[in-house]
């Protein structure tokens, strides 16, 4: 193989949340961490290339994005999902979550609904609820080791009138799925028949297994082109989530300007000069590594299952679709949240994110981040096993 993923790289002490920022959360940071959305991979070399350039050049004044970094993205989108998108469409961030906080106030009023299928990345409970709009619940049902969305739920909570905006996260953090396009399908023709926007946030979409592939929601009909924010970035896949850039599509014209008159009001559309740069690098010379990684993330989920399976049947792997932070179905202990979260910290020293903290239906399971170097993953899953398997 070309690129190398299984050199274990020493991540203390360069300000990394993953593994510097463990001890408000967990209590400790002592603990082998297997939490947050990163990977413990460097970039892309394409990518590292273009920033040494960049950087060798010294001089780091204002930056702005010109029509060959809206190409890179088109170019990227077309290439891996199959989905023509026109430029003129692009919008920033400075992040995916950014983005989310500025939809709820772009496209909503304090107290009106916003709606979200948990257990689901948190984040979107906080953005909804700091600007006092209500979070409107259409939990996912979990059956034959598959989540899947309720949609007779989702008609009769989108006739609330008060929900105005759908949190869409396609593929799913944490549940792994990558929704088909029947699915898509019929959740958007249920949210056009009420008027709502959905905000469909694809910041997963790269992290595809074997055979999967996705379906941008906004590609679906004309009716969801029209409602749909779409965010992205190439922070997941290429790990450059530190430099801090995403991308909004937004095809509706009414949409796209209530988005921009918040980004131009908040004096947030300058960016990164690295940021701008590594999304560049990564969209337009990254396909190579990044079905490389795939490949080896592919192996860490096979290395799970069987480990399991020969060590620790009390505890199952959601087999993810997409993404790099699958759930592991703990329910068979009988143990709450905050106890399995205890258990993992203090008898096992590793540190997972609680499948409570991404609200209903989250109890019971933790989700592992599996982007690591074998080694890790190997030394994480014994540490599992330690914690659990005596009790
Ligand atoms: C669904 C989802 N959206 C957004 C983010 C973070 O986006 P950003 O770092 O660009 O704000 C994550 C990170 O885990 C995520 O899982």
């Amino acid at each position: 193989m070309r690129y190398d993923f299984d050199t274990v790289i020493d991540r203390r002490n360069t300000d990394c949340a993953k593994w510097d920022g463990m001890a408000p959360l967990f209590g400790a940071d002592d603990l082998l961490p297997m939490w947050v959305a990163d990977m413990d991979f460097k970039a892309p070399p394409e990518v590292m290339e273009a920033l040494r350039e960049r950087l060798d050049h010294g001089v780091f004044g204002y930056t702005r994005r010109f029509e060959p970094y809206r190409e890179a993205i088109a170019g990227w989108f077309l290439r891996r999902h199959g989905w023509q998108i026109d430029t003129a469409w692009i919008r920033h961030a400075p992040g995916v979550v950014p983005a989310l906080a500025i939809s709820i106030m772009a496209f909503t009023q304090p107290g009106e609904g916003v709606l979200v299928q948990p257990p689901v990345y948190y984040p979107f409970f906080s953005t909804i609820r700091g600007r006092g709009r209500t979070v409107v619940e259409n939990p996912l049902k979990f059956a034959g080791g598959r989540f899947e969305m309720d949609f007779d739920d989702l008609e009769r909570k989108l006739d609330d009138s008060a929900v105005k905006l759908v949190f869409l996260c396609s593929p799913h953090n944490p549940v792994g799925r990558v929704w088909s396009p029947e699915e898509l399908a019929r959740f958007g023709e249920i949210c056009a028949a009420r008027g709502v926007v959905v905000v469909s946030d694809e910041i997963h979409c790269d992290i595809l297994y074997r055979g999967v592939r996705h379906t941008p929601l906004a590609s679906v009909s004309d009716a969801m082109r029209e409602s749909t924010v779409t965010t992205v970035a190439p922070s997941k896949t290429f790990n450059i989530a530190g430099l801090a850039t995403a991308a909004v599509i937004i095809p509706s014209r009414r949409l796209r300007d209530d988005y921009q008159s918040l980004v131009d009001f908040m004096h947030i559309d300058g960016g990164n000069v690295f940021g701008a740069l590594a999304l560049r690098a990564a969209y337009e010379k990254g396909d190579e590594w990044l079905d490389a990684l795939l490949e080896y993330l592919e192996g860490n989920l096979d290395f799970i299952e069987s480990f399991l399976a020969e060590r620790l049947p009390s505890v199952a792997l959601v087999r993810p679709e997409g993404t790099y932070v699958p759930l592991l179905d703990c329910r068979s202990l009988g143990l709450s949240g905050p106890e399995l979260e205890r258990l993992l910290v203090e008898r096992g020293k590793v540190a997972l994110d609680g499948g409570h903290w991404f609200g209903s239906g989250g109890d019971g399971f933790a989700r592992i981040n599996i982007a690591t170097p074998r080694a890790l993953l190997k030394d994480g899953m014994e540490r599992i096993a330690s914690a659990i398997g005596g009790l």
